[in-house]
């Protein structure tokens, strides 16, 4: 026969160390409980929790029995599902469609096919049409990501975008994006950290979980850089591409331990003392114009992989696991040899590592959710995946995010 509930108890104690004392016996006594053996279960079960507080339910039946539940912080975990758009076509000045190919710059600038995959890795990149904007792509990104978890827009209560490239100074291209999934409640804003925009963007919304602001938060990366490279300069105009990505984060109860789902840990860093090593000539409250990219490309190369692997070492300290433990290891597409350099020093098998460099060029902020989804699409990954994230980008700024799909 079904037990009846009596009713139930809340309250917060210390993992490993209750007592029969209040808060337990002022919640639980009423029922004539025995409090020493529901302790005795508790400690038992939250015996490592070295004291922390544990928010805990406990169901109290007509027979005296018991049972209960305890609860940590939710964590942040990312929906398996997420979208990806690489989408645009057309070089600019020029009225080609679909994707711009390495032949296809030969005719813009003093370049070849064979310098460009020998020194980047990259084969084609997408390039926005004439009138297509950043908010078009990432419109694009957050309904697929919508579609493909099966959520409407009144589940989602905050939108962060990251982009360097936005479609005006202000308002934010995310509150345009907002407007036009019809989201009339909750916030939107933009992130600015260039490269390593979506691992700040997905840092910032795992901490808007965990403080319980948020439930659910679409995170896009999408770029128009196309817009801002100066396309008579070979030594960038061959380097980037426009995309957009998008993924779903939503507040998930978790142990607190490594072997959690969602977001494990994040380290992000910025360093201003480069800043000037990768930037764009001009803005609102210097040249009053929008300005090109710029960059000193070997500067670049060569504080890229030490950067990136710090970083990663630290998320790897704060876990316990190392490159052997990761399933995939997702990096910001920027450059194959800066990946495969990276890969190297980390020991991460080169099988591990998802490369989309070559098909989309770098995207900035996008690159990564548009390589996460790739690789969700055909099947790479899959639920209870450990994944590495790791960017850097100009400022410097770079960071990592080590998650449990
Ligand atoms: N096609 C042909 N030749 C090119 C060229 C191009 N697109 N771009 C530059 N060159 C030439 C240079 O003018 C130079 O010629 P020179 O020796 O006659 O002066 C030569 O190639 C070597 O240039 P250098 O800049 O030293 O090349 P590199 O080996 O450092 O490679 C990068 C250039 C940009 C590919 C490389 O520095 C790099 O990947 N840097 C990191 C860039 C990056 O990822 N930035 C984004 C971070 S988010």
């Amino acid at each position: 026969m079904a037990k009846k509930l009596a009713g139930t108890a809340k309250f917060q104690i210390p993992g490993g160390q209750a007592t029969p004392a209040p808060p337990v016996g002022t919640a639980l006594g009423k029922f004539g409980i025995n409090l020493g053996q529901f302790v005795q279960a508790f400690n038992d079960k939250t015996k490592d929790a070295g004291g922390m507080m544990i928010p805990v339910v406990v169901n109290v039946y007509n027979d005296r029995s018991f049972d209960f539940i305890t609860k940590s912080p939710p964590a942040a975990v990312l929906l398996k599902k997420a979208a990806n758009i690489a989408k645009g076509s057309g070089v600019p000045n020029k009225t080609k469609v679909g994707k711009v190919t390495n032949a296809q710059l030969e005719d813009m600038v003093d370049t070849s096919d064979e310098w460009i995959v020998q020194r980047t890795g990259i084969r084609q990149r997408h390039i926005a049409v004439e009138g297509e904007t950043t908010a078009d792509l990432g419109e694009k990104a957050a309904r697929a990501a919508l579609s493909n978890a099966g959520l409407n827009i009144e589940d989602i209560d905050l939108i962060i975008l990251a982009t360097s490239t936005p479609n005006n100074t202000f308002p934010a291209t995310s509150v345009e994006i907002q407007h036009r999934l019809g989201m009339k409640h909750g916030a939107a804003f933009d992130m600015q950290a260039v490269c390593s925009g979506f691992v700040f963007a997905l840092t910032t919304a795992d901490q808007y979980i965990r403080t319980g602001f948020a439930k659910r938060i679409i995170v896009i990366g999408a770029e128009t850089f196309s817009r801002i490279l100066d396309w008579e300069d070979r030594t960038t105009c061959v380097l980037f591409g426009d995309g957009a990505g998008a993924v779903i984060v939503e507040a998930s109860e978790q142990e607190g331990k490594p072997t959690d789902r969602g977001i494990l840990t994040s380290h992000l860093r910025s360093d201003g003392a480069h800043r000037d090593k990768l930037y764009v000539d001009g803005g609102p409250s210097t040249t009053g114009t929008v300005g090109h990219l710029r960059m000193a490309g070997r500067e670049v190369f060569r504080h890229a992989v030490a950067m990136i692997t710090d970083v990663i070492e630290d998320a790897y300290q704060a876990t316990g696991y190392t490159s052997q433990d990761l399933d995939w290891f997702v990096p910001h597409q920027a450059n194959k040899r800066i990946i495969d350099a990276s890969a190297k020093k980390l020991k991460i098998a080169p099988q591990k590592v998802v490369i989309t460099v070559d098909h989309h060029g770098n995207t900035s902020a996008a690159s990564i959710p548009m390589a996460l989804c790739e690789a969700l699409a055909d099947g790479r990954i899959q639920p209870g995946n450990l994944i590495l994230l790791e960017a850097m980008g100009g400022g410097f700024t770079w960071g990592a995010t080590l998650l449990r799909w």
